[in-house]
């Protein structure tokens, strides 16, 4: 139905015309024991969220609304490093696919133009340290015009229509981007998460600058050297003292 050009992604689909989000319908359908590699897309989503209880806009042929659902192998503390894959894997499908050039703001927003075009939204359901599975949702901004993006949206969303002046199908990038996530999560299987970080750090925005760094104690301006062995946030403060982060908000732009 979708002509994919994949080994196992994606050979079970589960599409909605409408939904309220992909999300659900993935967690659902995991529960029910849908197997690794699961993919459920939907036309629009009724209430797409986003991280930080966020909501996410997903009208019809817009975008890109998908969840992917993975079983994967490996320790429960490991999955932040299955969104940065992901990110990596979005991030290449649009260079090749549309040649444009993709940034991506940690830990998982893809920016073109300095501007949200892409969000990932990992959830993960764990029961004694074991992954029972992962849902990877995609939200990718596709063919959405000026109007589509009103009020202060204007100047933090883009898609990759605005920025190419053209509409593009739907089904040609869904099947690029999931070629490129299979191949992802093959790499990130075989070879662990040295080669995605490299990957990353290729794409990472504001790398080598300085930022605004933010927790719930203080805030501080620092260095962003760019993510750990484990992808981890990587730090200098002023004072030369190189600092790891798992969650910190940043302030990635300038007032
Ligand atoms: C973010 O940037 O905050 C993440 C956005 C994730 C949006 C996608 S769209 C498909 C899936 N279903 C949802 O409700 N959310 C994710």
């Amino acid at each position: 139905q979708w002509g994919l050009h994949t080994k196992w992604l994606g050979r079970q689909t589960i599409h909605r015309d409408s939904t309220p989000s992909t999300q659900l319908v993935a967690h659902q359908a995991a529960r029910e024991m849908a197997e690794h590699g699961t993919v459920v897309i939907a036309d629009e989503q009724t209430k797409g969220r986003g991280r930080m209880d966020r909501s996410w806009y997903s009208a019809k042929e817009k975008g890109i609304w998908m969840s992917i659902i993975l079983r994967p192998g490996i320790q429960p503390h490991l999955a932040p490093q299955l969104t940065l894959m992901s990110a990596v894997a979005l991030a290449d499908a649009l260079r090749t696919h549309t040649g444009t050039t993709p940034l991506i703001k940690w830990p998982n927003d893809l920016l073109l133009s300095g501007k949200k075009t892409a969000g990932i939204l990992t959830e993960m359901q764990a029961e004694q340290d074991q992954i029972q599975y992962v849902v990877i949702g995609i939200g990718l901004n596709v063919n959405h015009q000026e109007a589509d993006f009103s009020g202060e949206l204007s100047d933090k969303a883009t898609s990759i229509s605005l920025e190419t002046g053209k509409t593009w199908s739907v089904i040609g990038l869904v099947q690029d981007i999931l070629t490129s996530f299979e191949q992802s999560y093959e790499q990130y299987m075989e070879y662990g998460f040295p080669t995605i970080k490299e990957r990353w750090e290729e794409y990472g925005f504001k790398i080598g600058q300085e930022v605004s760094v933010r927790t719930l104690k203080e805030s501080w301006k620092a260095e962003f050297l760019g993510i750990s062995e484990d992808g981890a946030l990587l730090l200098r403060s002023p004072n030369g003292e190189t600092r790891q982060m798992y969650s910190a908000e940043i302030d990635w732009f300038d007032e």
